[in-house]
């Protein structure tokens, strides 16, 4: 892509500073930052780009819809991306410059009451990405807002802002969703989603997949379009992980599900690559180049997510955090992939060895570990919701007493998960709901103190969504549905079609709505909900409803 400023392009800088040092200093060198993706051209850095006149854009660029996210007390962070051609490099705009952005935000739909507005700037450094902080607005209401460049509107968005801090709140009711692989269907469960009547999304991630998608969208099966061609590759370039959000954000679903409700969203691995660790790829990557690879992947996922400015360090990106709703619930939203160890006895379903069990392993990290024991002790909220990745539970595939267990989930860092089980027993954290993505399934678990006793007691519970897409149409009991619930009794419910959950906390209880989607290889599937759980506050344990 040519350059106005000298500089040699994002993923050549990366490429260049992952050659000259090894993978650990790589990962942590403050030399190697100056280089790299975040630290570099921040929008401040870029007052001097050229101004694009706004009138001179003659195809509307609001192609990618709009999104807001991380809603606090007061405030809110609003997104889109200007792309008039979102299917091509570069998204129709030039490799440099800048386009003046206005947005408002209103207490109505039909914007008569604006309450914030102002400008911002887009940037090509950052694929003309808009990340907005409006705050100054009023606790726990419904804002609405939209994007104008030139003549050329946004669509509306609809966003929530929190209770204030400490306050008595009657009701959240929350959204689950992850695991969108375009190329795996058509996102119906995001239209009925849309539907709904709720205060917040979680995405736990799986946002993309970087696999190739063909001419017809894989299993869409498109015979009114052709996808370009440089689509059907797996991404590896800050140019590739670009363009699949591109796609994906195409989608008018996703769009719908975006423009309805403020999301949180977090990782998984097929953000960067399938099962990645930390800085370990795969497969088939020296560090070094996977290193420089997360690094322009990480990028991308900032660009088009609706998330606060990160200070994010080297080819690292913080998205673990913590937001208070009122007195009703914290969020612990967790990433477990940046920093975890890599996979024991080489991934994939293994029986447990000294090597899975080895004390020292880590999922979370040992800083994000601190960070979220500290944050259940100081938590003062009815409920700790935990949304993350991977399953916490214990999941057995066999009624035998030695089982395989999944290595890529808790299942296969035992150490850390008895850390985490063991400090909320020591912190006497009540009412522990974890929100899971990652396996393409929906699961309602108890989960208990000792996964290897039955009759020990039971700490919290664990919703574990199903995908978006992910997998096709799925199936209502998949081949191992009854080994699977006879094995893990503390499984309450396993179903495996495509859908999301719907999460509502009260004082006096937790509920979850298994919502499940006939099918979406096609367009048009319906909507049902397959079961119904809750939880009473203080005494932890499913019961189906
Ligand atoms: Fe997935």
């Amino acid at each position: 892509m040519a350059r106005t400023d000298g500089r040699p392009p994002v993923d050549q800088q990366l490429r260049e500073a992952a050659a000259r040092l090894g993978r650990r200093r790589f990962l942590t060198a403050t030399s190697a930052a100056a280089a790299l993706a975040f630290t570099t051209n921040l929008p401040s850095a870029h007052a001097a780009d050229a101004e694009l006149a706004p009138r001179s854009l003659k195809e509307n660029p609001f192609t990618l819809g709009v999104a807001s996210g991380d809603p606090l007390p007061d405030a809110v962070v609003l997104w889109t991306r200007l792309a008039p051609r979102p299917l091509e490099p570069g998204g129709g705009l030039p490799p440099a410059g800048a386009v003046r952005v206005e947005w408002e935000v209103a207490r109505d739909e039909r914007f008569r009451r604006t309450v914030r507005r102002g400008t911002a700037r887009a940037y090509a450094e950052f694929d003309y990405s808009v990340h907005v902080e409006a705050d100054g607005l009023d606790a726990d209401r419904v804002h609405w807002y939209r994007f104008r460049v030139g003549d050329w509107t946004s669509p509306v968005g609809r966003t929530r802002t929190t209770p204030a801090d400490g306050r008595r709140t009657e009701q959240v009711r929350l959204g689950l969703v992850s695991c969108q692989a375009y190329e795996d269907g058509y996102f119906t469960a995001y239209r009925h989603l849309a539907g709904e009547d709720l205060d917040a999304v979680f995405h736990v991630g799986d946002y993309i997949y970087e696999y190739a998608v063909d001419a017809a969208g894989g299993d869409r099966r498109y015979t009114d379009r052709t996808l370009p061609a440089l689509y059907n590759h797996e991404t590896a370039t800050l140019e590739d992980y670009r363009l699949r959000y591109s796609l994906y954000k195409s989608d008018p679903d996703l769009q719908a599900a975006h423009a309805a409700f403020p999301w949180y969203v977090t990782w998984d691995d097929h953000e960067v690559e399938n099962n990645y660790a930390a800085g370990i790829p795969e497969k088939g990557q020296s560090p070094e180049a996977f290193v420089a690879r997360r690094a322009a992947a990480y990028r991308a996922y900032w660009e088009n997510m609706p998330l606060r400015m990160p200070k994010p360090e080297g080819t690292d990106l913080r998205l673990y955090r913590r937001f208070q709703y009122g007195r009703l619930a914290q969020f612990d939203i967790l990433d477990t992939r940046q920093y975890r160890s890599d996979q024991a006895n080489g991934d994939g379903w293994q029986y447990p060895t000294p090597e899975s069990e080895d004390p020292s392993r880590t999922l979370t990290g040992a800083t994000q570990e601190r960070w979220l024991l500290d944050g259940l002790r100081r938590s003062r909220a009815v409920w700790n919701v935990l949304p993350q990745q991977v399953v916490f539970s214990r999941r057995k595939n066999t009624t035998a007493e030695r089982s395989k267990l999944s290595m890529d989930a808790w299942d296969g860092y035992p150490a850390a998960r008895e850390r985490i089980l063991a400090g909320i027993e020591r912190l006497g954290v009540e009412n522990l709901v974890i929100l899971t993505g990652d396996v393409h399934v929906a699961y309602a678990l108890d989960v208990k103190r000792d996964f290897d006793d039955p009759a020990s007691r039971t700490v919290g519970v664990e919703f574990v969504g199903t995908s978006i897409s992910s997998d096709g149409d799925g199936a209502a009991k998949p081949a191992n549905w009854s080994t699977l619930t006879a094995a893990n009794p503390h499984m309450k419910f396993y179903n495996g079609l495509r859908g999301y959950t719907t999460v509502t906390l009260t004082p006096e209880h937790a509920r979850a709505d298994f919502r499940t989607v006939s099918h979406i290889t096609t367009p048009g599937g319906t909507l049902a909900t397959a079961a119904s759980f809750v939880t009473e506050a203080g005494n932890p344990g499913l019961r189906e409803v």
